[in-house]
């Protein structure tokens, strides 16, 4: 095992409980959980006040609902098929059982998160096609809950779990693994997810997070982000 001690700078972004430091620069992922910690916020206060009678929000909501869950279900499963197992054959190697037991939390902590996306999906689509009260709160309790869920899970991740990333895996695993997790979106879905991911950022924070994508993504950017902006105006409009 290879010992390191370069670091380089690492993003800092609201909500995030810990940066890791080491070789690898992890803006992209903190990026990532940014984006969902902001959007479940968004999701919990929406559902609470967008009234039952606007059916164009709700439907707005179910939409956009189905696109975060798509991209957070991208992303855990990148984690579970490609870093977490890599990882977890560093960590083995190195006998460290503490390293083991988190990358086993890691998994079994989506794994828990995954019914209440599901269940939240299916609030969603009832409160676009049937509103009604009941429907309502109890869709707002499971959004409430999977915004818990979740932070737990990306600050356990955050703090325990990417650090072993930093200690364990080479240059180019981490490369294969941003790769991967790059790959399985379409170039169809660029122009929600580029503006996406920079939704809420400072412009010194989205260069930080995507300066090596350099002008490319800001040409992107500016060309995507009106229609973002408009379709994120009309479902979080009572947010
Ligand atoms: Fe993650």
């Amino acid at each position: 095992m290879s010992t390191r001690t370069d670091a380089r700078a690492q993003l800092d972004l609201p909500g995030q409980a810990a940066m890791a430091h080491g070789p690898h620069d992890l803006g992209g992922m903190y990026v990532m959980h940014y984006a969902f910690r902001r959007d479940l916020g968004r999701f919990a206060s929406a559902v609470r006040r967008t009234p039952l009678e606007d059916t164009a929000a709700w439907r707005s909501l179910a939409a956009r609902w189905e696109r975060f869950g798509t991209t957070l279900h991208h992303h855990h499963t990148i984690e579970d098929t490609t870093i977490w197992p890599l990882l977890l054959a560093h960590v083995d190697a190195a006998v460290d059982a503490a390293g083991r037991a988190t990358l086993e939390a890691m998994e079994a902590e989506h794994e828990l998160i995954d019914p209440l996306l599901d269940s939240c999906a299916t609030g969603f689509t009832a409160m676009a096609f049937a509103p009604d009260a009941a429907a309502r709160d109890r869709l707002a309790e499971r959004v409430t809950a999977a915004r818990d869920r979740l932070g737990e899970h990306l600050a356990h991740e955050e703090t325990e779990a990417l650090p072993l990333a930093q200690r364990h895996l080479t240059t180019a695993e981490w490369a294969a693994a941003e790769r991967a997790a790059q790959s399985g979106h379409g170039l169809r879905e660029m122009p929600f997810l580029l503006p996406w991911a920079a939704h809420g950022l400072s412009d010194e924070q989205v260069s930080a997070a995507f300066g090596e994508g350099g002008r490319a993504f800001g040409v992107l950017l500016r060309l995507t982000r009106g229609r973002f902006e408009r379709a994120e105006r009309a479902a979080f409009r009572y947010a």
